[in-house]
């Protein structure tokens, strides 16, 4: 055992003698981060920034998709005004990218399509269609990117130079096509849709041999389309999962859900992406690409706090419920009264904030509840 990991147990446990009973997050913890979270809120662009220069606009849609999840879990419907802004004030066109035309159509394909799961978000929380059919205008530019010229199918990534399959952004297209079946009565276009991008998607080469997905495809010497072997970031793990729960739940199919446990059941088995059991970026703490990679954990959590609520035997339970108290006790900076922030590395000790960091920790927070 490490002197580090010793420490952390360490704490750990005096955690739990200090507070009388075990140690566990709720409510009160989750709210606290989303708090964390607001301090960063720009009231005159409805985006969250924490004066951040890695901040990219992407980013504000999973925080603002944190925020609907806090919402959701907690009944409170506190911040729907600010939700509601963010959305009116970034659905205009966008200055770098005015020919998408505005509603989230962006210059590269997951942008959009984190945009437009938040507004199925938002529109099962609301009821409102205004948000879903921003969703099926998303839906349809992002369709418009699937190409069979290269790799027979997938959507490209890059709409500029029309290139580069990379796994999130088919992802996002299995999942959003699959929840908006869900929410549609008598659908069949939309699960139509999923399901070819799903059967593309299993076997382009993306998954490898060890059930991680690395980052996209790359051409092989003979023109076929191969697994690049970048880096296998968490949400690539996370995304995909959320996208089998809907197509579970669209199809009442099982093998969906067992597809999804192999998945999440090699990163909590993997060294790198789990190491101790606790959730980690595969880069140094430095050496992230940039902000963004803050991100990817709370979008793997979320998503695997889905699949777990749809196991009988709830499989991922203690991950969760370990990695939410293991967070709270070692990456929080101390706590100015109802608002915390955290770190990067949830094994701590707390670095800096920034919107991936404190949305991470909204999230892990948040699918804690659950379990
Ligand atoms: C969101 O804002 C729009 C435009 O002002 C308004 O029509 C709609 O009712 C608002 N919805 C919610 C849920 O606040
Ligand atoms: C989706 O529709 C197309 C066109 O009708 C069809 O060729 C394809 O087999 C369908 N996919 C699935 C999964 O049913
Ligand atoms: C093309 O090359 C890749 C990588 O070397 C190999 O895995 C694949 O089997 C080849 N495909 C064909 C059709 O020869």
């Amino acid at each position: 055992m490490s002197v580090s990991t010793a420490i952390q147990i360490y704490r750990l446990l005096a955690c739990i003698l200090l507070s009388g009973y075990a140690v566990g997050t709720g409510i009160k913890e989750a709210a606290a981060a989303l708090n964390g979270l607001m301090l960063a809120y720009d009231d005159s662009t409805g985006l969250w920034d924490l004066s951040d220069p890695d901040a990219a606009w992407w980013q504000s849609s999973v925080a603002l998709q944190a925020t609907l999840d806090f919402m959701t879990a907690s009944g409170t419907r506190e911040h729907l005004p600010y939700a509601n802004y963010t959305i009116n004030m970034q659905r205009a066109p966008l200055a770098w990218w005015p020919q998408g035309g505005g509603d989230f159509r962006a210059e590269s394909t997951d942008d959009t399509g984190w945009w437009a799961l938040a507004m199925t978000s938002m529109y099962t929380l609301t009821g409102e269609r205004s948000f879903l059919d921003i969703a099926l205008e998303d839906e349809a530019y992002m369709a418009q990117y699937w190409t069979l010229s290269e790799c027979n199918g997938g959507l490209i990534w890059r709409i500029q130079d029309v290139s580069y399959k990379a796994a999130i952004s088919n992802e996002l297209y299995i999942e959003l096509t699959a929840t908006l079946h869900n929410l549609i009565p008598w659908d069949t276009t939309f699960l139509n849709r999923s399901l070819d991008a799903w059967d593309w998607f299993k076997d382009s080469g993306m998954i490898n041999s060890g059930w991680l997905i690395n980052d996209g495809l790359t051409k092989a010497a003979n023109d076929s389309c191969i697994n690049n072997n970048a880096p296998t970031w968490t949400y690539n793990q996370g995304v995909v999962l959320g996208g089998l729960v809907q197509l579970y739940l669209a199809t009442g199919d099982a093998q969906f859900l067992i597809f999804g446990r192999n998945i999440a059941g090699a990163v909590l088995a993997s060294a790198q992406l789990s190491p101790g059991g606790i959730l980690t970026e595969p880069c140094p703490l430095e050496g992230c690409p940039d902000g963004n990679a803050a991100s990817f954990k709370g979008l793997f959590i979320r998503n695997l706090a889905k699949l777990n609520a749809h196991l009988p035997d709830r499989p991922y339970s203690l991950f969760l419920s370990t990695n939410a108290n293991t967070m709270y006790v070692n990456a929080r900076s101390s706590s100015a009264g109802d608002t915390d922030l955290y770190g990067m590395l949830w094994q701590g000790p707390f670095d800096k904030t920034s919107i991936g960091r404190q949305q991470s920790a909204v999230m892990l927070l948040v699918a804690a509840l659950g379990v």
